[in-house]
Order: C-alpha cells, then sequence, then structure tokens
C-alpha cells in the first residue's frame, strides 16, 4: 500500500490517447477514492468511540490504497477480462483497498462484525485465512463490502477489500510480499519452510500476548505469574 505514483504507460496502452476516455477512467477511479473515504471514516469512527469507551485502541493502524493502473491492466489480463467500467466494477473486487492492523485476534474479529453489522455495508464476501490459514502460513481475514456513494446526481456502490490482520501477522506479510516479488514463482524451499515456521511463531505470539493482555485486563481467571495490573496496564 504505497503512495508511489503509477507509471502512465499501462494507462496509455489501455486508454490510448482518447481524452474522454481518459477523464472518464479518472471519473471512475475517483468513485473507488469516494468508496475509501467512506469506508475509512466509519473504521475511524468505531477506532474513536472505542478509545473513547474502553480507554484501549483495538486499531494500530490502517492504510489504504487505490489499485494502480499496471496492477488493474495485469490482472484484467491475467482473468482475461476486457477492460470495460462495467467488467472491472463487476469482476476486480479490490480496485480499493483498506488494511486493518489491530492489536489482538479477537479485535480483528470485533472490528469485522461492527462493519459488518451496519446497515449500508453489504458484505459480499469472506475469506477468513485466519481460521484456515493458506499452506504458505498468511493469516488475514479478509472481507469485500460495497458502500453506497451519494454523488451530486446518482448513488455509486462500491466494493472494497478489507484486510484485517494483527500486527504479527502484518509483520509477516510484508516480509513474505517483498520475498515473493523478489523470487517471483523461485522462492528456495528452505526459505519456504522458514516462512512457514515464522508464520506459525507468529501466530504463537498472537496467542500468548492476547493472553497475557486479557489477564492484565482481569477477563482471565488465571493470573499465572503475571503480575496485577499496575497503572502502566491502562497501556495494553
Ligand atoms: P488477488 O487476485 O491477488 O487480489 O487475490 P484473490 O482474488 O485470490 O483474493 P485473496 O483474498 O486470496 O487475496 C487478496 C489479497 O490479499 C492479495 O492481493 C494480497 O494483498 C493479500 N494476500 C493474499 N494471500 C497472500 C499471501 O499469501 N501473502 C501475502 N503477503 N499477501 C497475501
Ligand atoms: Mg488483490
Amino acid at each position: 500500500m504505497s503512495g508511489e505514483l503509477p507509471s502512465m504507460a499501462p494507462l496509455n496502452a489501455l486508454l490510448g490517447q482518447n481524452k474522454q476516455l481518459r477523464m472518464d477512467f479518472s471519473r471512475f477511479m475517483l468513485n473507488y477514492e469516494f468508496a475509501i473515504d467512506e469506508v475509512m471514516t466509519k473504521i475511524n469512527i468505531l477506532r474513536k468511540e472505542f478509545e473513547h469507551l474502553h480507554d484501549y485502541s483495538p486499531i494500530e493502524h490502517i492504510t489504504s490504497r487505490l489499485k494502480s493502473p499496471e496492477r488493474l491492466v495485469e490482472k484484467l489480463q491475467r482473468l482475461g477480462i476486457d477492460f470495460n467500467f462495467e467488467s472491472v466494477q463487476e469482476n476486480i473486487l479490490d480496485v480499493a483497498g483498506i488494511r486493518v492492523v489491530c492489536s489482538f485476534n479477537a479485535d480483528v474479529y470485533s472490528v469485522a462484525e461492527m462493519l459488518a453489522g451496519q446497515a449500508d455495508l453489504e458484505v459480499l464476501n469472506v475469506k477468513d485465512y485466519i481460521k484456515n490459514p493458506k499452506a504458505n502460513g498468511y493469516r488475514s481475514l479478509h472481507m469485500i463490502v460495497r458502500v453506497p456513494v451519494f454523488l451530486s446526481a446518482s448513488v455509486e456502490h462500491m466494493c472494497v477489500e478489507l484486510q484485517l490482520r494483527t500486527v504479527a501477522m502484518d509483520f509477516w506479510a510484508s516480509l513474505e510480499h517483498k520475498i515473493y516479488y523478489k523470487y517471483q514463482t523461485e522462492i528456495p524451499a528452505p526459505l519456504l519452510q522458514e516462512l512457514l515456521e515464522a508464520a506459525e511463531t507468529a501466530h504463537q505470539l498472537d496467542v500468548s500476548m492476547e493472553r497475557i493482555h486479557e489477564v492484565v485486563r482481569g477477563r482471565h481467571p488465571q493470573a499465572g505469574h503475571v503480575d496485577a495490573p499496575s497503572p502502566q496496564g491502562a497501556d495494553l
């Protein structure tokens, strides 16, 4: 989710020098930007309200990105889909993406539930790679949601891909992503094995940290060796 400027070459290949088409494309992408704004506002409201009520933040950070024209063209070609606005809107559900990085697994699910419970957010698809991790060890909760965007003369219902994960999962996924890009499909087997083990370690860290957190907040009956909450405990 970087802020780098997209290359214009794929856009040129896609739209040629047709000025009207280029303007329509910008206008089309603007709707996705609005959709990101809508969902970001919802998440920020949940975050602030939660902090106010519980003196604790379930969300560590939030990032968003619009798919670059380059990636859009590549995905359309990969899926064998012709370029037109309707086909993109129907088939490419991750033009707008938001990543929510939470403190703990329980927070991932409660943020997802709170969003899913909102009347104007339609959940189209959920992939729970936390309960069912991918073979490489990847863990995250993915949701495709559709949100209405109220424009001057119409309402557009736009899809946004949400990825919710813990800090540890995010740390793992960003490294794995870099390695994947470095080696493309040729990642050496020992590295794959080590990545898988690292994913398991990250998961174990999540489980331990969540347990400690619950003990400190007094939600777990067995405190074990963890001391009673101190004034610093409020940071947790
Ligand atoms: P794409 O066509 O690549 O968008 O994937 P998909 O339609 O199969 O959807 P999926 O929900 O599986 O993945 C969506 C996005 O999640 C990807 O574009 C990545 O950003 C992220 N993702 C999925 N799998 C992995 C993974 O194994 N490693 C990392 N680092 N990210 C992943
Ligand atoms: Mg994607």
